[in-house]
């Protein structure tokens, strides 16, 4: 008989995979899952069947095609004035989560510490705790998911060997500000911590936000490695293609690791992304009009409706509060009912914790959706 034990026993199947299938058995509205309900633009397509049809089919080179490269550098450099080398400093990856994984294998050892802050993107915990270290989980403050500060300096201590920053900040939409990086940097910078900053909704904040990337701060630009992902940018999710950023030696240690974990990207869609970043700069332009008119058009359907929210600041995700409606549920409680009595899904917040607060009334909606689905959302969201 075979003994078998599994590294990671408390995993289940992902509350992702639940929720959409319950839409699915339901016929139910999904905004559970962030992905788009809506085709990514044609000529991004074109480009893709382009590279197909003209021989971009075999293996790209391991740290990514050039092209798509020297496009990212050139997105940091206009738009915060970061000078990047694409070649040592630049990997393009098989989406944000294998860029993810392979960082927390090549910089974390055994018996280290992670500081995670919840709630928190379900791919941290378990890749800290696949190399043998240990995720220190410290709770973002409610209402607004700031950061305790004060608890972050007393969890730091010689074994902290990461911090993994998430903003914009996926599930409550809040966004990290100039003065949290401040803080951040003097609690680390006389440390041997490195920063794993996740900015794969880089590109979407609204209402004048501005998104600081880890690298425009010089003091963090030898400690950081930053990872993002075109599936968000460009609605393409299922494409699963990112990057991740970091300087030369960081960059080298990532790469001797993920070599072994993926080699390389997916070459036609490495090249039809180069192609379209280069002919359509303006659709990185307007991504933030795009999305905030979508959120706006989802909250203001819900207007007259008892949850209760502050719009989101950033990412496609708009959190609402739903203890004037139900308060004697929790919230995966709530997203059942919602499912079978209002034919709508949502994701609960409480998964994204180690150990959710209490009395957390909070569910997520993506509103990564075509205009009709967010109207016919809202509308049933009003009659709850
Ligand atoms: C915060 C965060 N990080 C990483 C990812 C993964 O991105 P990718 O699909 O490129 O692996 C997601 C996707 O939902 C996310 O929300």
């Amino acid at each position: 008989m075979l003994e078998l034990h599994s590294k990671l026993p408390n995993q289940g199947v992902t509350i992702f995979s639940i929720m959409s299938q319950l839409a699915q058995q339901l016929g139910a509205l999904n905004l559970s899952q962030g992905f788009p309900d809506f085709a990514p633009p044609q000529a991004l397509l074109e480009s893709l069947s382009h590279a197909t049809l003209h021989g971009s089919n075999q293996y790209a080179p391991g740290d990514g095609l050039a092209s798509l490269r020297q496009q990212v550098a050139e997105l940091f450099l206009s738009r915060d004035h970061i000078q990047l080398d694409p070649i040592t400093e630049i990997s393009i990856t098989p989406g944000a989560t294998i860029g993810i994984f392979s960082t927390i294998q090549a910089l974390v050892n055994a018996g280290d510490e992670v500081i995670v802050f919840d709630p928190s993107y379900d791919s941290y915990a378990p890749s800290i705790e696949l190399v043998g270290a240990k995720a220190v989980r410290i709770a973002l403050q409610q209402p607004d998911f700031s950061v305790p500060w004060q608890q972050v300096k007393d969890a730091i201590n010689t074994k902290t060997r990461m911090i993994i920053v998430n903003t914009p900040h996926n599930p409550s939409g809040s966004m990290w500000s100039k003065q949290d990086w401040l803080n951040l940097i003097e609690l680390i910078q006389a440390s041997n911590i490195v920063v794993l900053s996740d900015e794969v909704y880089e590109h979407l904040v609204y209402d004048g936000h501005r998104h600081f990337s880890a690298l425009s701060f010089p003091e963090l630009r030898q400690r950081s490695v930053v990872v993002g992902s075109f599936g968000k940018t460009f609605h393409v999710t299922g494409w699963k293609t990112g990057y991740c950023i970091a300087a030369p030696h960081l960059m080298q240690l990532f790469r001797q690791v993920y070599q072994f974990a993926n080699f390389c990207g997916v070459t036609p869609v490495q090249a039809a992304l180069a192609e379209f970043m280069q002919q359509h700069p303006e659709h990185i332009q307007g991504l933030s009009a795009f999305y905030q008119r979508k959120r706006d058009l989802f909250n203001s359907g819900l207007q007259d409706s008892r949850f209760i929210f502050t719009p989101s600041q950033g990412t496609y995700f708009q959190n609402l509060d739903y203890s004037a409606i139900r308060p004697d549920l929790d919230d995966v409680a709530m997203c059942q009912w919602l499912a079978h009595q209002h034919g709508i899904v949502a994701i609960p917040i409480s998964v994204f914790y180690q150990h959710p607060p209490q009395d957390l009334r909070l569910i997520r909606f993506c509103f990564a959706k075509q205009d009709q689905t967010l109207a016919q959302a809202a509308k049933i969201l009003t009659n709850c």
